[in-house]
């Protein structure tokens, strides 16, 4: 049986976790919003059509941010569609998902359904077909308290006070020539400067995020964020990653170690951002904003030839909805791990989505919501991963991958929040089990509380419809404690989370 040792110590640590890491997305996109989140009819639907047993859910999920609106659609989106009367709004054609979007839900109606789950907004602005002057208006009419037209139009709609929103996306993937309004590095980098100083003059306490990279595969990755941040250094707070993971042709142990490449693109653009920063001999530090993360089988939705007609443009039409295997509950809860142990980088980041696209929580029209394998590491990392992030001492054997040559066989990220110190392990050994020491005995624990995670004898297994509770929660019960050293035996693919007190 392999083996990995890891050494924890209250003096050895990352830096605090922000909560903002637990993010995550909600773009107009399928039937996200839409049959997703907002069904009115539905027996569970409150007199405001959201779906209280999605919000049950997403509550139970803890996200504590939410991007929104897109993702692809906001590089098209006119803010102001989705504001004022409901009945008054228009039907406008959605072109990054070639859908109608309806605008029955906006910018009021998303506030209270972030009240309703408990999360705080992260609002992107639409640079792809717009710029500043409507960037300028947006930040006016959610957060000046009074006084102008704008602020006189929101509290008409309903809302006298301001929404407050801090954080703020300056556009969407703008180095992918997929996007609509796509440019260049150095023609982005001035845009977004433009709008950062802009909107700043409305609302001097905003936190703004650049767009990075769309992903570490784009030509033009590294090149784009220093090329970007060299505009941008002293207009905006934190530079945005994305990211998404599929097991390819069957390589489960590449796939499973999604998280090397997610640590060394973290590892990259923080190296940039430094880089600029001394560059500008500037005494302020940008962080990362892993605002787009998952596992996508997006390759499936490539090769999917899609013949789109001037005549056709569905509402909320079934777009992007994988479903999930354990083997990519496995991964995401690499994928946190890695996102641990860049706790003193990454200020915050998003589960891209979280409904029905993409998403760890599906719902049938007119019928009922559930989890998919991807909730539970993210629901436990969520809740358990508080305080401070632990720099790990691993010594763990090898396994080997097709993608990322030998790599540690258990992946390991911990934290302490005073009192109770919590242990993330993902077995990256498809095959076999992985003996597990910790040694923990600075932190002088007595007992073990909880060791649960996802593993199952079919690493495909997944939940749906007709088995909406195939997968869940696993206890591990062969966790021990005895003389400050955790033991614990990890099954073959699994993740687990473990918490001494
Ligand atoms: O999350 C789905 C899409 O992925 C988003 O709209 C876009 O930003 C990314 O390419």
């Amino acid at each position: 049986m392999a083996r990995a040792h890891l050494t924890l110590d209250p003096a050895f640590t990352i830096g605090p976790v922000r909560r903002r890491l637990f993010g995550g997305f909600v773009e107009h996109l399928g039937r996200h919003v839409y049959d997703g989140i907002h069904e009115p009819g539905h027996p569970s639907a409150g007199p405001d059509g959201f779906r209280r047993d999605v919000v049950e859910l997403v509550k139970e999920l803890g996200v504590t941010t939410v991007r929104y609106p897109g993702g692809n659609f906001v590089s098209g989106y006119h803010w102001e569609d989705g504001v004022g009367p409901v009945a008054e709004r228009p039907r406008r054609l959605d072109l990054a998902w070639h859908s109608t979007e309806t605008n029955e839900v906006g910018l009021h109606e998303f506030q209270h359904w972030l009240e309703l789950v408990g999360s705080e907004l992260m609002l992107a602005v639409n640079l792809g077909t717009r710029g500043p002057q409507e960037a300028l208006e947006l930040v006016e009419y959610a957060n000046v308290p009074a006084g102008t037209a704008r602020t006189a139009q929101r509290a008409a709609n309903g809302r006298q006070e301001p929404f407050g929103i801090t954080m703020w996306c300056l556009g969407n993937e703008m180095d992918g020539p997929w996007q609509l309004g796509h440019r260049n590095a150095e023609d982005y980098g001035k845009l977004a400067s433009m709008t950062a100083k802009a909107i700043r003059q409305v609302d001097p306490r905003l936190e703004l995020v650049v767009c990075g990279s769309s992903s570490r595969s784009m030509p033009t990755f590294g090149e784009w964020e220093r090329v970007v941040l060299e505009h941008t250094y002293d207009d905006i707070d934190y530079i945005s990653c994305h990211a998404y993971y599929e097991e390819r042709d069957g390589d489960l142990a590449s796939f499973l170690a999604s998280g090397v490449d997610m640590d060394a693109f973290i590892e990259s653009v923080v190296a940039t951002a430094d880089h600029v920063r001394a560059l500008k001999r500037s005494d302020k530090r940008i962080d990362i904003s892993f605002d787009e993360w998952n596992v996508w089988y997006l390759s499936r939705w490539l090769e999917q030839s899609r013949t789109f007609t001037v005549d056709d443009w569905p509402v909320a039409p079934r777009l992007l909805e994988d479903v999930y295997s354990v083997a990519d509950a496995v991964t995401v809860g690499g994928l946190l791990i890695s996102l641990l142990n860049h706790a003193d980088r990454v200020a915050s980041a998003s589960l891209a989505q979280l409904v029905n696209v993409i998403g760890p929580i599906m719902t049938e029209p007119g019928g009922p919501a559930w989890r998919q394998t991807t909730f539970f590491p993210f629901s436990v990392t969520a809740r358990a991963a508080q305080g401070i992030a632990l720099r790990v001492a691993l010594d763990a054997d090898p396994v080997t991958t097709a993608v990322y040559g030998d790599v540690p066989v258990v992946a390991a990220a911990a934290t302490f929040d005073g009192s109770s110190v919590s242990v993330f392990l993902q077995n990256r050994n498809v095959t076999e089990a992985t003996s597990v020491t910790v040694d923990l005995g600075r932190f002088m624990p007595a007992r073990v509380v909880a060791a649960r995670g996802v593993w199952d004898e079919d690493v495909h297994a997944v939940n749906d419809l007709r088995h909406p509770e195939r997968v869940g929660l696993r206890s591990n019960d062969t966790a021990a404690l005895a003389d400050g050293t955790l033991t614990i035996e990890l099954p073959p693919a699994s993740w687990t989370a473990v918490t001494v007190a």
